[in-house]
């Protein structure tokens, strides 16, 4: 008896690998596991009952405390790829975890996922499955399928097919982002329609008047909403909500594969940009001026780890370490302004800010201004000797 574990969402393509694992595979054997973290609870549902129909034994996994503390590291790590919020990037290896464990359970004798061979997930997932030791299955890759032949063979097998021709989009969604791909949209020249869009308003449909919310932080994590503390999964929920209202959080750019291919690649995240500027901000407030200059390249090193899907690299934790101590002061609230797609923060407090009204105020004399003499008296110091050697060599 031959077993086979497939990581499964309920779309077109996880469906349809089901029987080709087999037929061209020959398994006798084929467990789904869907994993939520926090998709649509009607997305799960779905995926649950068509993983009961067409495979021989189904799981669904609840990870949205996992995914959620995986989270709150982005918050800290500020988490940004050439200006996308990592939403995908960050699920996979959890459910690329998940679903290794219940093959372990299974006894499974291998893992099989549906990503193409073209994008980022195919590494994301494989580079977790190899490190709980399977062999790894990609009928998509493998068989070079076109989505007719795909549609084509489902019919056939009895399988419900869902994807219309006129809204052909490839989504991928979680409690962080939701990607829109494919189709028209793969013309970067064509606009965005606005169909696309689920969780956001167009920031022109947005109401009138502007919204103010206020963000509690405790070392770098969110605890409050407008002073009602709250678990993160809540809070974030809420965000997407009120941000989503107010248009906030809309992303359309053009995004470098690790396999180099370029991608144009709509999202919207109304949530991660509310929190995400307010935990910029409050830094600022709180942080030194040569821990945010360090910490601005680690970002950058975090960020890439993450997008590549090789959080298991020691650089991670190594990277997580630095930036979880300067997190031990990001305490604190921020004010943010909703409105018409802005998310703007227009006040701050901590009882850690390194700033000091008493100090830089206009209107105080406890420091001694004529102290600053001395200081200007050396600035640019080397500056100007350079400019008069080449002065008197001219
Ligand atoms: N470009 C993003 C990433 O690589 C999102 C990918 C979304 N995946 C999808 N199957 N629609 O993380």
């Amino acid at each position: 008896m031959s077993k086979v574990v497939l990581s499964y969402s309920g779309g077109l393509d996880t469906t349809v690998c089901i029987p080709l694992l087999r037929e061209k595979y020959g398994f006798d054997e084929v467990v789904t596991v869907t994993v939520d973290i926090g998709q649509p609870e009607k997305d799960v549902k779905e995926a649950e009952e068509r993983g009961k129909k067409y495979s021989d034994k189904h799981y669904t996994i609840d990870a949205k405390k996992e995914f959620v503390d995986a989270l709150f590291t982005l918050i800290k790590a500020n988490g940004d790829y050439e200006g996308y919020v990592l939403g995908t990037s960050i699920a996979r290896p959890i459910i690329a975890k998940k679903t290794a464990e219940i093959a372990i359970e299974e006894k499974a004798d291998a893992i099989a996922h549906g990503c193409t061979g073209k994008g980022n997930d195919q590494l994301r997932f494989e580079n977790i499955f190899m490190q709980y030791g399977f062999k790894v299955i990609a009928p998509m890759r493998e068989l070079n399928l076109t989505r007719e032949w795909e549609i084509d063979y489902a019919r056939k097998k009895g399988i419900e097919i869902k994807v219309s021709k006129e809204k052909p989009w490839s989504i991928d969604e979680n409690l962080w982002s939701r990607s829109i791909e494919g189709g028209k949209l793969e013309d970067p020249s064509f606009p965005p329609l606005e169909e696309i869009f689920e969780w956001t308003v167009s920031p022109e449909k947005a109401p009138d008047q502007p919204e103010v919310i206020k963000i509690d932080f405790e070392r770098g994590i969110p605890v409050a909403l407008n002073d009602e503390r709250m678990k993160g999964y809540e809070l974030i929920r809420k965000l997407n909500e009120v941000g989503g209202k107010h248009g906030v959080g809309r992303t359309d750019m053009m995004e470098d594969r690790v396999l180099g291919l370029k991608a144009r690649e709509n999202y919207e995240h109304p949530a991660a940009t509310i929190l995400l500027t307010a935990h910029i901000d409050l830094e600022r407030l709180i942080l030194s001026r040569r821990e945010l200059k360090f910490k601005k390249f680690v970002e950058e090193e975090w960020a890439e780890l993450v997008y590549y899907g090789l959080t298991n690299d020691p650089l991670y934790d190594a990277l997580n370490v630095f930036i979880d101590k300067t997190q031990e002061r990001v305490t604190g609230w921020v004010k943010v302004k909703l409105f018409k797609g802005s998310a703007i923060p227009i006040a701050r407090f901590s009882e850690y800010a390194l700033y000091s009204e008493e100090l830089t105020s206009f209107d105080t004399t406890t420091i001694d201004q004529r102290l600053a003499e001395g200081y200007s008296a050396f600035h640019g110091l080397q500056g100007r000797l350079y400019r008069e050697i080449m002065k008197r060599k001219d």
